[in-house]
């Protein structure tokens, strides 16, 4: 996929599709100034009524001249245009894309530029929505699919807005590359991405971009008196990793933002063995570690002035003669015990020693992203992702860059009523609080390990990925998260 920029008018390209939206009196959006067969022939498409009738549904006509085609794309209003609206005409045109073949595509910027919308945001999220488009499971097939779609994608506008324009594809670019990667992840069978596959993943990830990874053994672990985590790994055959990678490209007197990721390779549920139904889809129990790796590559490739430290505590929850039990208790690495009377309740006993695994950072901020609750879909759906945490001004600054990504969030309660709900008879806290309000008593669970610093957390289980016949991984919150970076490189 090549992304260029193109200050010459309409009549001096040539591509195999041109882009054109249309607005609700069928007239295009902007005046570009087409070539006499161009607009001769949408004049006539016009007449016989062939464009697209619904806001953000597609045409594609065939030519004859400088384009072989057009692709219509109707938005109605220009002017009251939303970023929302414009993201899903530009994905509906992608998919179009998909079908035929096409190698060169000219996108005349400003038929979607208004007050609320510049050059750099309509670049931004037609490179993001093509190569999030573009994107194909790197399937197991023996039958592989040819190549994936590779087009080149010229932005037609005046010079003035140059700059503006490469740094939304910039950012576009970089963020779609890292949902890319956290869909790869995700999508894996957990037979091949396991704890050690994620580590290696890591490795990578910081040779490419120059950060630093290590990745703590079974052994190092222990030492860390991990107590909680490694009663989680007990039941699985692989080794557990501890998986540490940073980005040192900040002042060094600033502090920097931790990032901590639920890597459950997969999870059964261990002892307390979840039902058979769907429980492949629990390979997808480790979106939190590969949105904290898709995040990791998106700031490696933009080189973002911060420090960001990704925390993921990676292993397996099966069930076995030697795997923790309902009503085992167990020491935290903060010191607190817990009884665990769930052993499907296994992404909170991770994550709360990589919580207190962070407070070495001494962080500015620290914010966990877990596919940890199915009361969070009960809830919420699979349209926004959960934020929990008693820093408003962290929770707002997280639900705007949802809202600016389009990779909505809503915040969900934190307060203290609910804390007695995980009292246990025997041991400091257990794992479980009841079925009401199960995700918020399990961010109340992991708050417990927070009081050192500013917290946020993000429930991804309705997010992360889609479920039936187009089952996949969604790449989300990566687009959230690098907003939310983004934005505080600026500050
Ligand atoms: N990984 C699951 C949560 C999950 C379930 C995410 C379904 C997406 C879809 C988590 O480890 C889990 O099993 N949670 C339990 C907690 C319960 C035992 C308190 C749940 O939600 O049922
Ligand atoms: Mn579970
Ligand atoms: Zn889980």
């Amino acid at each position: 996929m090549k992304f260029q920029l193109k200050s010459d008018s309409i009549s001096k390209l040539s591509a195999d599709i041109i882009i054109l939206a249309v607005n609700k009196s069928n007239q295009l959006c902007s005046s570009l100034s087409l070539s006499k067969t161009l607009q001769d022939a949408l004049n006539l498409i016009i007449k016989l009524d062939d464009l697209p009738k619904n806001t953000g549904s597609i045409n594609i006509e065939h030519m004859h001249g400088e384009f072989k085609r057009t692709c219509f794309v109707r938005i109605q209003n220009q002017d009251s245009l939303d970023e929302e609206d414009l993201l899903k005409s530009a994905k509906n045109i992608f998919k179009k894309l998909k079908s035929i073949k096409c190698g060169t595509v000219v996108l005349p910027v400003n038929q979607f530029v208004n007050k609320k919308i510049n050059e750099g945001t309509v670049a931004n999220l037609f490179t993001k929505a093509a190569i999030d488009e573009s994107y194909e499971v790197n399937s197991l097939k023996s039958d592989k699919k040819a190549s994936k779609n590779n087009y080149q994608i010229n932005f037609q506008a005046n010079k003035l807005d140059s700059n503006a324009i490469k740094l939304g594809i910039k950012e576009g670019h970089a963020i779609a590359e890292g949902m890319n990667l956290t869909k790869d992840l995700g999508n894996l069978p957990p037979n091949i991405c396991t704890p050690t596959y994620l580590a290696n993943q890591a490795k990578k990830i910081a040779k490419d971009f120059k950060m630093k990874s290590t990745i703590l053994s079974q052994k190092q672990i222990e030492k860390l008196k991990m107590g909680s985590f490694l009663s989680v790994a007990k039941g699985s055959r692989l080794e557990p990793k501890f998986i540490i990678i940073e980005h040192k490209k900040g002042k060094k007197s600033s502090k920097p933002v931790v990032l901590v990721g639920k890597g459950i390779t997969f999870d059964s549920g261990g002892i307390s063995l979840k039902p058979g139904a769907a429980m492949d889809e629990m390979k997808y129990d480790m979106c939190g570690a590969a949105t904290v790796l898709g995040v990791m590559k998106t700031i490696g490739l933009l080189n973002l002035p911060l420090n960001v430290v990704g925390l993921i505590p990676a292993c397996e929850n099966m069930p076995d003669g030697l795997a923790v039990k309902p009503g085992d208790i167990v020491t935290s690495m903060s010191g607190q015990t817990i009884e665990i009377l769930n052993t499907d309740a296994e992404g909170r006993l991770v994550l709360c020693d990589a919580l207190t695994y962070a407070e070495r950072y001494k962080p500015e901020t620290v914010i966990d992203i877990a596919t940890l609750t199915g009361a969070c879909v009960i809830a919420l759906g699979h349209h926004a992702s959960a934020v929990f945490s008693k820093n408003d001004d962290l929770a707002n600054d997280l639900l705007a860059a949802g809202n600016k990504s389009i990779d909505k969030a809503w915040r969900m309660p934190l307060w203290d009523e609910y804390q007695p709900l995980l009292n246990s008879n025997f041991a400091d806290i257990a794992n479980i609080g009841g079925r009401a309000a199960g995700s918020i008593t399990a961010a109340c669970f992991l708050s417990r390990f927070t009081k050192k610093y500013s917290w946020a957390h993000i429930d991804i289980a309705g997010t992360a990925w889609n479920s039936g016949a187009n089952k996949g991984a969604t790449g989300r919150p990566v687009s959230l998260l690098s907003q939310f970076l983004m934005h505080k490189s600026k500050k």
